[in-house]
């Protein structure tokens, strides 16, 4: 069923064909025929970071950066769904075409460069959702905002949705915003982990809820650099890391007619990137922090082995606009098979 829609969506561009998906399953559930294409997985418990999940089936940061769509997308299947990437005011992005499909590879470049209606607008759909699943929302930083000030607006998006989120992912791993990967290594991460820790605990002062904080790292590091991520996390105390985001590497796509696009590569060609940094990252955090994997899921197997390698939960993207919603209910199983 999926793969004929897909046909005729990927005869649209590819941000286009995003936009259109999202608005008719936006259609389909408030016509209420949305459950008709889709099987919500057995229930896969498992408690991570405090936090109790249906299954360990996640929706990746990106698809729905608004947080308009959450309803729908929560009546899929998923485990939990991840919106933002959000900064604290509204930016345009790059200029179009800035997302690219490899289908030959399974795959998407893209350059997006946080495309969003800033924090009040998501949190306005946030607050008025009915998906009561687990929701995780990720902050970022704008563009115009010089990296030395990058800790600001951290601060600013960690206070303002805090009170709405699950779990707070922040977002330091985005090739699409100059520097912004800069703020990974060094003094500038360790600086930046300890004012988010600050704001958490302020922010926990003043709701009087603990509210878990996650960070989204890149899988361009080696194992020197994982490492001292690794280090820096539990030195300051953030409750989990995801691994990770999309690759600047184009040594899996050579020779293809997008191989020159900049931006980040998704999809198969960043499974192996990603699963290294999971082993590294799980050799060195053992059970001291959990880890949520992403990068390249397109079956069941590729779900499985990052939870194999570690992770507790794992979240989907190319996979899922390569395959639909079937991939959810795969990748579910897989990994039942896995912990069982
Ligand atoms: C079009 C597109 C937009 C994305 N936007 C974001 C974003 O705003 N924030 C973020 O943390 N990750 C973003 N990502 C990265 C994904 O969440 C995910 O980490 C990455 O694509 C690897 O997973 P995948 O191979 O399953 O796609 C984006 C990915 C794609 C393809």
């Amino acid at each position: 069923m999926y793969g004929l829609l897909r046909n005729i969506l990927f005869r649209l561009p590819p941000e286009q064909a995003h936009n259109f998906t999202l608005s008719s399953l936006d259609v389909a559930q408030k016509l209420g025929i949305l459950n008709a294409f889709t099987r919500t997985p057995a229930p896969c418990p498992v408690n991570v970071m405090g936090l109790e999940f249906p299954n360990p089936v996640g929706l990746a940061a990106g698809l729905d950066k608004n947080a308009d769509h959450i309803d729908s997308l929560g009546a899929l299947g998923f485990g939990f769904i991840e919106v933002g990437t959000v900064t604290p005011l509204a930016q345009a992005g790059n200029p179009a075409p800035r997302m690219f499909r490899l289908p030959e590879h399974q795959a998407i470049i893209n350059r997006m460069g946080f495309n969003n209606e800033g924090l009040d607008h998501l949190i306005a759909n946030v607050r008025n959702r009915r998906y009561r699943g687990v929701l995780g929302i990720n902050v970022g930083k704008n563009k115009d905002t010089p990296n030395e000030q990058s800790e600001q607006d951290y601060r600013k998006g960690i206070a303002a949705v805090y009170s709405y989120a699950d779990y707070i992912t922040v977002n330091v791993s985005s090739p699409n915003t100059p520097g912004l990967r800069d703020l990974q290594f060094g003094d500038s991460l360790k600086q930046l982990l300890n004012a988010i820790k600050e704001e958490q605990l302020a922010c926990r002062q003043a709701h009087g809820r603990y509210v878990p904080v996650a960070v989204k790292i890149a899988p361009d590091m080696d194992e020197q650099g994982i490492r001292f991520v690794a280090g820096a996390l539990l030195e300051a105390g953030l409750d989990g890391v995801i691994a990770t985001n999309t690759t600047i590497s184009r040594e899996a796509v050579k020779g293809h007619r997008h191989e020159q696009e900049a931006g980040g590569l998704s999809g198969a060609p960043v499974r192996e990137a990603s699963l290294k940094v999971i082993q590294c990252l799980n050799a060195e955090l053992g059970e001291k922090m959990p880890i949520i994997g992403v990068g390249g899921i397109t079956d069941g197997e590729s779900a499985a082995e990052k939870i194999r390698a570690g992770a507790k939960l794992v979240q989907l993207y190319t996979g899922f606009i390569y395959r639909g919603p079937a991939l959810i209910n795969e990748a579910v199983e897989a990994i039942r098979k896995e912990v069982r």
